[in-house]
């Protein structure tokens, strides 16, 4: 009989029942299905007792987080974006870091590509305006009329699997497809989505569709401002399903407002789960609650492979999507 006390782990916030009962076949787990969202000095505390831990991007870890965690081997976003993550802080504290890549890819390309319709095609709005009585002033010219998307071009910001995911559905839209990103894709990557690389000004100025899914870091924030706005169409529509903070809300708004920019979709904010109220009051702009990967089966994957990172840096093995490569030496 095994009489080794369990390895303790803490899944910071909610996950599916069986993927948490299968944990505690392995771990001691210190569990937050009431998913109430911890403190920063609560998660200092949970993280100082446990060697494991899965979380998503409510939990901020860098030093401060880390600072009691002297036994801490492992952090396991269930999430591919790891802004919350201070991967040097990390690396420092000898704490591997990963993430979920590869599975929510197709899941997250779709919501893209769903959102850049809804907003071109003002669908949410439409909805509002027929729950609200008027379709009886249905007429030629006085619906909320959209964006083609056919035959029109599509310009994306940050040309990674998902990127080339969302270019490779444009493909089927008839769209032209061009891309910026700090480094070109390869010519047979480019061939594969029909992409073409054009400078960020090109694209802004001459894109009807705009769709930012590059990673956030201190170099991406206010990735589109004001002063990029202004390149842009007054047609145009600006969808981002990236992070909050590539886009300046405040200066979104007034543009929408203004009528600068025809319409926005919107999945990610600055200061999430907070929405900037002017974004709030505008019809022209479609609001989600960032769940592009959110799907039962891509959710359980996502948790899925965050378990599996984490028994493997547990195990002594590499985890399969390592952050922090330098940490293991095995
Ligand atoms: C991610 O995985 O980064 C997504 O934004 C989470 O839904």
């Amino acid at each position: 009989m095994n009489t080794q006390p369990k390895p303790k782990i803490l899944v910071a916030r909610a996950i599916f029942p069986e993927a948490l009962a299968k944990l505690e076949e392995s771990f001691e787990v210190r569990s937050n299905q009431a998913d109430q969202i911890f403190t920063p000095a609560e998660l200092q505390k949970e993280l100082s007792m446990v060697v494991g831990a899965l979380v998503a991007g409510s939990e901020r870890i860098d030093a401060n987080a880390l600072a009691l965690a002297k036994n801490l081997k492992v952090v396991a976003n269930i999430s591919v974006g790891y802004n919350n993550f201070d991967v040097p802080a990390m690396t420092s504290s000898g704490v591997m870091a990963t993430n979920t890549p590869d599975v929510l890819t197709d899941t997250t390309a779709d919501f893209g590509f769903a959102l850049l319709m809804a907003t071109a095609r003002r669908i949410a709005e439409s909805e509002h305006w027929l729950r609200a009585g008027h379709w009886d002033k249905w007429s030629i010219v006085n619906n909320p009329l959209g964006m083609d998307l056919h035959h029109s071009t599509i310009g994306i910001i940050g040309m990674g699997r998902i990127g080339q995911g969302i270019a490779k559905r444009a493909l089927g839209f008839g769209m032209k497809v061009i891309y910026y990103n700090r480094s070109r894709l390869s010519e047979t990557e480019e061939k594969a989505c029909g992409a073409t690389h054009v400078s960020k000004e090109e694209l802004l100025r001459t894109a009807d569709h705009v769709v930012l899914v590059l990673p956030y870091t201190a170099n991406n924030h206010h990735t589109i401002g004001a002063k990029e706005i202004a390149h842009m169409k007054p047609t145009a529509t600006l969808i981002n399903i990236a992070r909050g903070g590539i886009v300046d809300d405040v200066a979104l708004a007034k543009a929408l407002k203004e009528g600068k920019l025809f319409a926005a979709g919107l999945d990610v904010f600055e200061g999430e789960p907070n929405v900037h109220p002017d974004l709030l009051k505008l019809s022209n702009v479609v609001l989600a609650p960032h769940i592009a990967s959110a799907t039962e089966k891509t959710r359980r994957a996502m948790v899925d492979l965050a378990v599996e990172n984490l028994r493997a840096a547990l195990d002594g093995k590499k985890p399969p999507s390592l952050i922090n490569q330098e940490l293991f030496t095995g």
